[in-house]
């Protein structure tokens, strides 16, 4: 069985894959796919909008959200900032993103077939690799710098491009120096040059020259002057804030973040990583890799917040140990049993993608339409009331009307991030002491309420005076009781 690769195939590919997840990944993950990149694109090019805390303190590069703000400027000088393009070219624009980085993963792993199979048919990356995610951005950058590692062995001469690409996503994404330590090590032991010219001669330039270029961006776009790293730093380990956002125990990435991620891939991943320990001695790069997930996964699991994507940026490691042990098994054994095990491989990665990428949690995305929809018909008299966690949903760049919105916020307390007392907590306690307080029987009540079906039930009293407009699907399977199955919009009548 032996299929050949032309240039172009691999690139068309990828692009192929990774644009058609554009459009089959049509489901809500995280709340900062839209309010860390989309809204701040859309409050900066259109003037309204909204922005989290994160901006408000400076503790976010602007680096990312620039990219979409220009290609918002560009749509809105044509003419063409019609929603429909607002929410998808923004997508397109972070899977060419990934595609060209799943090149580069393909010329790193010596273009081999199964680099091609193992990273095509990961549920993960496709689940992602569209979404506008830091997270998405960083693993794309951080493969495309592993491809332009000087590995011993794999490439001819030594050179030093990808210290710039460490040097950007370490600037933009902090959290990405755990990953690049392990390894920065590794390129100062095994260099030609001497380890301390290296580092005055290219290290510390590289990296004052970026902070520079980045503080500037930021400063500009902050309008005052701004270092977001440090800032980061400050709220992140110093006020310790990410522990209001949930703390998981420390062997959570162990048992369940790493293999959801990697899914079916987990097998391959286990007896390749125990035969690069095996055979040490030949599979140097390997074990420093492997090396460097441990050490990674190691920091993150003592760091109390923990989600499935910080993940991210060690799953195409992980695929590349992977695939070069699988292509060394398949000279060995029977063409049915690469087969068998390819069939395998497929349909575990294709069940988690079709049902996380298509059913699950689409009701937020969904809505959206109807939203603006309802907006577009009367703005002045619109307004939105969301009765949802904190960031349910996306805003702005999805309404692109200027319509009065209010939700639930959860700020962290920064005096004392343990104590917690944000609106969404203090609204779950009591949603109809919240609203009494909120919008008094005198007083003027927003036109319409967004909720979550397992909250009708809590607030009927201010309900009797709504009609259901629209109710959708979201999910079968709710994160909480604070979510739902169904999402459902309430019109005030008169
Ligand atoms: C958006 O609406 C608000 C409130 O009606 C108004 O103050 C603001 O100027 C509007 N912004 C833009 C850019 O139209
Ligand atoms: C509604 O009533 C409350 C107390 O009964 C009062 O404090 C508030 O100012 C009133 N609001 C309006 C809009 O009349």
């Amino acid at each position: 069985m032996e299929f050949k690769t032309n240039w172009f195939m691999v690139p068309l590919i990828f692009f192929a894959l990774r644009i058609a997840s554009v459009f089959l990944v049509q489901t809500f993950y995280e709340a900062d796919e839209y309010w860390q990149s989309l809204e701040v694109a859309h409050k900066f090019t259109f003037g309204y909008g909204y922005l989290t805390w994160e901006w408000e303190k400076g503790i976010r590069s602007y680096v990312y959200p620039i990219f979409f703000t220009i290609l918002y400027k560009i749509l809105a000088i044509i003419k063409l900032d019609i929603p429909t393009l607002l929410v998808l070219l923004p997508r397109v624009l972070q899977a060419s993103l990934s595609a060209y980085s799943d090149i580069c993963f393909y010329e790193w792993t010596g273009r081999r077939k199964w680099a091609i199979f193992c990273l095509a048919t990961s549920w993960f990356s496709f689940y992602m690799g569209s979404r506008t995610l830091i997270n998405s951005f960083e693993t794309a950058i951080s493969t495309i710098a592993l491809s332009l590692f000087p590995w011993p062995g794999m490439v001819k001469e030594e050179k030093l491009n990808f210290l710039w690409l460490v040097g950007f996503i370490c600037i933009v994404r902090p959290t990405s120096a755990i990953m690049w330590l392990p390894l920065c090590l590794y390129h100062l032991l095994i260099t030609k040059h001497s380890w301390s010219f290296l580092i005055l001669t290219k290290y510390l330039p590289i990296g004052i020259l970026l902070l520079i270029a980045s503080t500037l961006i930021d400063s500009l776009a902050h309008g005052s002057f701004i270092i977001t790293f440090y800032e980061f730093f400050k709220f992140n380990i110093i006020k310790n804030v990410a522990i209001s956002y949930g703390t998981l125990p420390w062997y959570w990435y162990m048992s369940f973040g790493l293999p959801a991620i990697l899914g079916v891939h987990l097998m391959p991943f286990i007896i390749a990583s125990l035969m690069v320990l095996k055979n040490r001695k030949v599979h140097q790069n390997e074990l420093i890799l492997l090396g460097t997930v441990v050490f990674s996964i190691g920091v993150f699991s003592y760091l109390p917040h923990k989600e499935f994507r910080f993940l991210m940026p060690l799953l195409p490691i992980m695929l590349f140990i992977t695939s070069r042990y699988l292509a060394v098994w398949s000279r060995k054994v029977k063409t049915l049993h690469i087969l068998a095990v390819a069939l395998i491989l497929f349909i575990g990665n294709i069940v988690p993608a079709y049902y996380l990428g298509m059913i699950h949690q689409r009701g937020t995305l969904d809505i959206m339409p109807h939203l603006r929809e309802i907006a577009q018909k009367n703005p002045e008299n619109t307004s939105f009331l969301f009765l949802m966690p904190c960031h349910s949903t996306p805003m702005y760049s999805h309404l692109h009307v200027n319509v009065t919105t209010r939700f639930l916020t959860c700020n962290p307390n920064f005096e004392n991030v343990k104590v917690k007392e944000d609106e969404v907590t203090m609204f779950y306690k009591s949603p109809n002491k919240w609203l009494r307080k909120h919008y008094p029987p005198n007083g003027t009540l927003p036109s319409h309420i967004i909720t979550f079906n397992s909250l009708v039930p809590s607030i009927t009293d201010i309900l009797s005076r709504y009609k259901t407009v629209v109710d959708i699907f979201h999910t079968d399977v709710p994160l909480s009781s604070k979510f739902g199955t169904r999402i459902l919009v309430h019109e005030l009548q008169f």
